[in-house]
């Protein structure tokens, strides 16, 4: 099956590289010329364990491509998957300029029937605003919305993209959903947890997580100036509580630990 992936950012990179790994001829478009050019000669502009690897076999494969021709990426395409930023605007909801002008793109160069997939961190309810583009901008060929929210750390990117806690897969129709199945068959085989939901359900799977991470984040915080208050050992607190598997012991390093380089778990909040 043939991917476009919108986006070659750290995302886009590694999931057009993994969908490549598992099989699909990947088209990675970016609008960044100089980025675009890079990755052609080889060169990843980030560094992720194996991702140089993952890319440069998938290329010889040829089974990975990297243009800023978003026009040939659409019309070449069965599924587009949506991965560009989603920056914080001043008041902090996310600016979806990015997942629009995407979104309108495709409507504007869609010539047949597409399955357009959010990879993007957004908010519930960006699934019915690209249904409404879609509809609204081209109301000749079949389409489905598709929210399939990416859960990689950074640091860890393709070990969590290609063994991933979880799939989650929100749409409306069988026929997004069968093609999603046959996207990601071989980690389905593997026996990965797949959730199948509808769109909003998974939008706000992705919110919800991020939130709760950051609840443990800005709990444990809490928990140390308590004991620097009560000269209690916030180590000792934070293991005490972690060894319950109802608690889990990750996300619960209080920030000056931290900071001082005793790096023994990811911290920074997830994006
Ligand atoms: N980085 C992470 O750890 C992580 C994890 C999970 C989810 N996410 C989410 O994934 C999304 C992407 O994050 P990222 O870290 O990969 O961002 P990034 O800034 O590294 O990459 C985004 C890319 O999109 C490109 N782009 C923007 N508009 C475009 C357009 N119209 N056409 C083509 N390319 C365009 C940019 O040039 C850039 O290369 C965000 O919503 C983010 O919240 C990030």
């Amino acid at each position: 099956m043939n991917i476009c992936l919108v986006g070659t950012g750290y995302v886009g990179l590694v999931t057009g590289a993994g969908l490549a790994d598992l099989g699909m001829n990947v088209i990675c478009v970016d609008k960044d010329k100089a980025k675009i050019d890079a990755l052609a000669r080889g060169v990843i502009p980030i560094y992720e364990p194996g991702l140089e690897e993952l890319v440069s076999r998938n290329e010889r494969k040829g089974r990975l491509r990297f243009t800023t021709d978003l026009k040939a990426g659409i019309e070449s395409s069965a599924a587009i998957f949506i991965a560009v930023g989603t920056p914080p605007n001043p008041d902090g909801s996310p600016d979806l300029t990015f997942v629009r002008q995407v979104a309108e793109a495709v409507a504007l160069h869609m010539n047949g029937y597409k399955v357009v997939v959010t990879k993007s961190t957004v908010p519930t309810g960006t699934g019915k605003m690209i249904d409404q583009i879609l509809r609204e901008k081209n109301g000749k060929y079949p389409f489905s919305v598709v929210s399939n929210p990416e859960f990689l750390r950074e640091g860890s990117a393709v070990g969590d993209f290609l063994e991933p806690d979880r799939i989650v897969i929100g749409a409306s129709d069988a026929r997004a959903i069968e093609v999603m199945k046959e996207i990601y068959k071989p980690l389905f085989l593997r026996e990965t947890p797949f959730v199948i939901t509808d769109v909003a359900s998974a939008e706000l799977i992705k919110y919800a997580s991020n939130g709760f991470l950051a609840v443990k984040i800005s709990f444990i915080n809490e928990v140390a100036r308590l004991c620097e208050l009560m000269e209690a050992d916030v180590e000792a607190v934070a293991t005490g509580m972690g060894l319950d598997p109802r608690i889990g012991p990750r996300f619960l390093l209080p920030q000056r630990h931290r900071r001082g380089g005793g790096a023994r778990q990811t911290v920074r909040p997830p994006l």
